[in-house]
């Protein structure tokens, strides 16, 4: 992993802020309300203080002359945030661009590709469902079938992945779209077996690794997926609306931005198409762009062993979270340790699933029970169906052991208290 290490100095044409951010009481550092146990940094990470302040300082530069910043230096300061990101999740700057999160990255691809009536674009029923529902529009757009591969949770092995996916594939199978981390159910897949299992059959993989840079460390031009997405704004702790899309060099030429702007008609020749058609949407604010090697120096510099050293704790946290919540529930760990991250979701018992199907966004109402009468942020989510639930934790450089064990207290008195939790929508 390079420059994973230590401490990363800010990319040139950067004003850095003061590195000793290990010492930082968590007030000062994370802007979290102290009232709150935050379990979700996973849905929506916390953006560190200095982050921010930096973001700030980028942004009052910009309002100085917007000319000056948007015109003639934003492509230089995009050229240096790409190299500090491109080193630090493997990849060449040439074949990354960024993008505002993983769902455009997905969309963008998905909406450049064309495909055959009778084709069928795989995935699984572990797909993000805006991400999913990105694959049934390009699918229907173009007559092509999506077809799901039934990857079982609670699981034993990354070898149930491999032959769900392996499973699923036919000889009209033109694309697949796999999570690198799954949302609901928390897992890493095993995309490093999935991606060459696909190519060789001469499927294309889009991998949408929404949750990974920052969680587990990356390679991605030796995972050689045709196309990788990710968000900075999770695990690196980088403002909201920062994320990136790498394509493999011969297949850049295809891919467009999902809006179409001035570099469609350049005649420039000093860089590729993609850089150029990427490098300018329209009028937006680059600055959470731009703001990505300071998270990465920030977030590095909060840990003595750097970023392999954040990724560590955060993963030890998670599995010493998930055994105490799974002894106040009695209940077997759902996976093995090995394929997670710094998520884990944990089915709930009987005595906390409720009736009610609910549409996407809307938050269960045991979500929303925990939320506020116990100030304890953490999601649930419908699996395998709506009557059944995963509750996910997640962790980060902020979470102690003390949040989980409030959250297992909670648990273990709603599901012992004589009613449960079997209520409805308004009692839960
Ligand atoms: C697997 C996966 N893909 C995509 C997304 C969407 O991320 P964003 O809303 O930043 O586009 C998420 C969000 O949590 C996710 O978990």
């Amino acid at each position: 992993m390079q420059g994973r290490g230590g401490v990363q100095s800010a990319a040139p044409g950067f004003r850095s802020f003061p590195s000793d951010v290990m010492n930082q009481k968590d007030d000062a550092f994370w802007l979290l309300d102290p009232n709150v146990t935050y379990l979700n940094h996973g849905s929506f990470g916390s953006c560190p203080r200095p982050v921010l302040d930096f973001q700030h300082s980028l942004r009052e530069r910009l309002e100085k002359n917007a000319m000056q910043f948007l015109v003639r230096e934003l492509e230089g300061m995009l050229d240096s945030a790409r190299a500090a990101l491109a080193a630090f999740v493997g990849a060449k700057p040439d074949d990354l661009v960024f993008v505002a999160n993983a769902t455009t990255g997905v969309n963008a691809v998905l909406r450049s590709l064309t495909w055959k009536p009778g084709d069928e674009l795989l995935t699984t029923n572990h797909v993000y469902n805006a991400c999913g529902n990105a694959l049934d529009f390009a699918a229907e757009r173009n007559g092509a079938r999506v077809v799901v591969a039934d990857v079982p949770f609670p699981l034993d092995d990354e070898q149930q992945v491999v032959d769900a996916v392996g499973a699923a594939v036919t000889e009209r199978t033109r694309l697949a779209l796999i999570d690198h981390v799954t949302s609901e159910t928390g897992i890493v897949l095993p995309i490093d077996r999935l991606i060459p299992l696909l190519q060789e059959r001469g499927i294309e993989v889009l991998i949408d690794g929404a949750h990974a840079p920052g969680m587990v460390a990356l390679n991605l031009d030796a995972l050689g997926a045709d196309y990788y997405t990710g968000n900075c704004h999770k695990w690196i702790c980088a403002p909201k609306g920062a994320g990136f899309l790498h394509v493999k060099p011969e297949k850049q030429g295809a891919i467009r931005p999902l809006a179409i702007s001035h570099g469609a008609n350049s005649d420039r020749t000093d860089r590729s198409r993609f850089q150029i058609e990427f490098g300018w949407t329209g009028t937006s604010d680059p600055t959470a762009f731009l703001s990505v090697p300071e998270a990465l120096r920030v977030m590095a510099a909060r840990h003595s062993g750097g970023w392999a050293g954040l990724m560590k704790a955060n993963h030890e946290r998670v599995i010493d979270a998930r055994r105490v919540l799974c002894e106040a529930l009695r209940i077997v760990p759902p996976c093995p340790e090995s394929m997670l991250g710094s998520l884990a979701s944990i089915p709930l018992p009987d005595a906390v699933t409720i009736e009610p199907s609910l549409p996407p966004l809307a938050l269960d109402p045991f979500q929303d029970r925990l939320a506020h009468r116990y100030a304890i942020e953490v999601p649930v989510f419908p699996w395998p169906q709506p009557s059944r639930r995963l509750l996910r934790v997640s962790s980060q450089d902020y979470n102690s052991q003390e949040d989980y064990r409030r959250l297992a207290d909670v648990l273990r008195d709603i599901v012992g208290s004589d009613d449960g939790c079997r209520a409805s929508a308004s009692g839960c």
